[in-house]
């Protein structure tokens, strides 16, 4: 039996990001999706205050739904769904109001970083956020180069009330990598795997492979609580990272 799954970060909606170009690619992802065991599903398109107001961006997104729902091959298909967004972290973010670009109907909001440094103000803007009630998922913590060379920068948003999210991709290849996000699994700093498929063939929807490298390679225990967190923080539950625990580096080596 294909054990059921949620995906908590897609970029499938039509038309509206660098992900599916239109209704066709939206259709063939969803598809393949279903095919993974995908019964939940987030969409999250890229949001950028820098390049859109929260108004065009809410219109935007409600259009590119409501262009896939009058499709007859997606009312056709059996999968629950729920609008969010892949939020660009800026600090103006503090001052917002985030409800609109939450994952609908929770506080769960999912951002995304700069990747090369870690930005100015990064635990107060968050601090804040978290203060206002929401609660700040830290998109593909992978990709960060300052967290990946200090794992202890992302203990510290997860100690400051934020959750972690890494792409299935990185557990299905190996790369220099892979060690640290181990030590990142393995201190419970990251609460769930999620696709951020794009396309079909660049960026496909693979969480069948990325559960199935999780638990060759960590256990099932863990593929047990990432499939279990995503379900419950889809469903607006809240979860807490208990057993979080703060890295260490010996002989070189995040452990
Ligand atoms: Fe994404």
């Amino acid at each position: 039996m294909v054990t059921q799954k949620t995906d908590l970060h897609c970029h499938i909606l039509p038309g509206i990001d660098d992900g599916a170009k239109n209704l066709e690619v939206s259709i063939a992802l969803l598809r393949e999706e279903i095919n993974q065991g995908v019964t939940n599903i987030m969409f999250t398109p890229h949001f950028d205050s820098d390049r859109i107001s929260v108004d065009e961006f809410v219109s935007a997104r409600g259009e590119a739904l409501e262009q896939l729902r009058a499709s007859k091959e997606f009312a056709g298909m059996d999968i629950n769904f729920k609008l969010g967004a892949e939020v660009y972290y800026t600090v103006g973010l503090a001052d917002m109001e985030l409800e609109p670009l939450c994952y609908q109907g929770s506080d769960y909001i999912l951002i995304e970083l700069p990747t090369q440094a870690r930005p100015h103000g990064l635990s107060r803007t968050l601090g804040t956020i978290i203060n206002k009630g929401y609660r700040p998922i830290i998109a593909h913590v992978e990709r960060y180069a300052y967290m990946m060379s200090d794992p202890t920068t992302l203990y510290d948003l997860i100690d400051l009330g934020c959750l972690a999210q890494i792409n299935a991709e990185t557990l299905v290849t190996k790369t220099k990598l892979s060690p640290v996000v181990g030590c990142l699994i393995r201190r419970g700093l990251v609460q769930f795997i999620a696709s951020d498929c794009h396309s079909r063939r660049r960026r496909p929807p693979n969480l069948e492979k990325g559960f199935a490298a999780l638990r060759s390679n960590y256990g099932g225990k863990y593929e047990e609580r990432f499939l279990d967190a995503a379900k419950q923080i889809y469903s607006g539950a809240a979860i807490c990272p208990e057993d979080a625990k703060k890295p260490k580096k010996i002989l070189g080596m995040w452990v």
